[in-house]
C-alpha cells in the first residue's frame, strides 16, 4: 500500500466518484480513519478551537501545529495528509507563505498544505506550487476571516455568488489541486464544481461537491452543545466518554476498581 496522490484524488473526480476527508490531530484518530479508507486528513487550525480551546482560529501558531501534523503523519500509512496554514502565517506574500509551506512539508512531513482565500492569496498559492507543494485553496466562508465576515455566515448568496466563482478560479488557476468550497449555497457549490476540473471539497456546501469535509470531533459527536446546520453526528463520543468517566469514578468511590485482576503481587 501506497499513500494517496494528488492524482488518485483527479482521477476520482473525472470517474465522477466522491470521496471524503476528516480532520484529524492525533495519532489515534489518525491512525483509525487511515485504516477506516479516509482518503485525505487535514491537520486544520480548526486545532484552535477542537485541540486549543482557543475561541476562534487566528490565535493558533505554526508552531502549535506542527507537533499535530507529526503526529498524524506518523499515525498514517494512506491517507493524503494536508496541512493547515494558520493566520499570520501566510498574508504578508509569497515569500512568507512558502517558508511556512516548506516548513510544514519539511517539519511535519505532511503532503500537501491548505491555506484561505481566493485572489487575495493568488500569488502565495502560484509561489508555493511553483516549489512543488501541492496546495488546496479555501473559499467561501474562511475562519480566519471571521472578524471582517461578520461571523459564521453563508458566502456567495444571490450577486455574492461572482465572488465566489472568481475566488474558486484564481485558486484553481494559481496552480492548488483542490479547493475546500465552506458555508456557500448548494447550487453556487454545484457550478464550480462543474467549471473547475480539479476536485471541490463542500462543508456546508451542499451534495454536489467531487469531496466533503468535517471536523471530526463535530462527525463523532465529541463536541458538546448545538452543531451548525450542515454537520451529520455520526456517534456519540461525548455520551459515550461521560459515561466511562462516571463509572470509572463510581468504582473508585466504591472500591470497585482496582480489582484483583488489576493488582500485581
Ligand atoms: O480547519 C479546518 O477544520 C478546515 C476544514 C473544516 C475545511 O479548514
Ligand atoms: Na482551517
Amino acid at each position: 500500500t501506497r499513500r494517496v496522490r494528488t492524482r488518485d484524488l483527479q482521477a476520482a473526480k473525472e470517474r465522477g466518484e466522491r470521496w471524503s476527508m476528516l480532520t484529524s490531530y492525533d495519532q489515534y484518530t489518525a491512525s483509525i480513519f487511515d485504516a477506516a479508507g479516509i482518503p485525505v486528513l487535514l491537520v486544520g487550525d480548526s486545532a484552535a478551537n477542537n485541540v486549543y480551546g482557543y475561541e476562534t482560529t487566528v490565535s493558533v501558531t505554526t508552531d502549535e501545529l506542527l507537533p499535530l501534523v507529526k503526529a498524524v503523519v506518523r499515525a498514517t500509512r494512506t491517507a493524503f495528509v494536508v496541512a493547515d496554514l494558520p493566520f499570520g502565517s501566510y498574508e504578508e506574500g509569497p515569500v512568507q507563505a512558502l517558508r511556512t509551506a516548506v516548513r510544514f512539508m519539511k517539519e511535519g512531513g505532511c503532503q500537501a498544505v491548505k491555506l484561505e482565500g481566493g485572489v487575495r492569496v493568488e500569488a502565495q498559492i502560484a509561489a508555493i506550487t511553483a516549489a512543488g507543494i501541492p496546495v488546496m485553496g479555501h473559499v467561501g466562508f474562511t475562519p480566519q476571516s471571521e472578524h471582517q465576515l461578520g461571523g459564521y455566515r453563508v458566502q456567495g448568496r444571490g450577486d455574492a455568488a461572482a465572488q465566489v466563482l472568481d475566488d474558486a478560479r484564481a485558486v484553481a488557476r494559481a496552480g492548488a489541486f483542490s479547493v475546500v468550497l465552506e458555508m456557500v449555497p448548494g447550487e453556487v457549490a454545484k457550478q464550480v464544481t462543474h467549471e473547475l476540473t480539479i476536485p471541490t471539497v463542500g462543508i456546508g456546501a451542499g451534495p454536489d461537491t467531487d469531496a466533503q469535509v468535517l471536523v471530526w470531533q463535530d462527525m463523532a459527536g465529541l463536541r458538546g452543545g448545538a452543531a451548525p446546520r450542515f454537520v451529520k453526528r455520526y456517534a456519540d463520543l461525548a455520551g459515550v466518554l461521560s459515561d466511562a468517566a462516571r463509572r470509572y469514578a463510581a468504582d473508585v468511590r466504591g472500591g470497585e476498581f482496582p480489582a484483583a485482576e488489576h493488582t500485581f503481587h
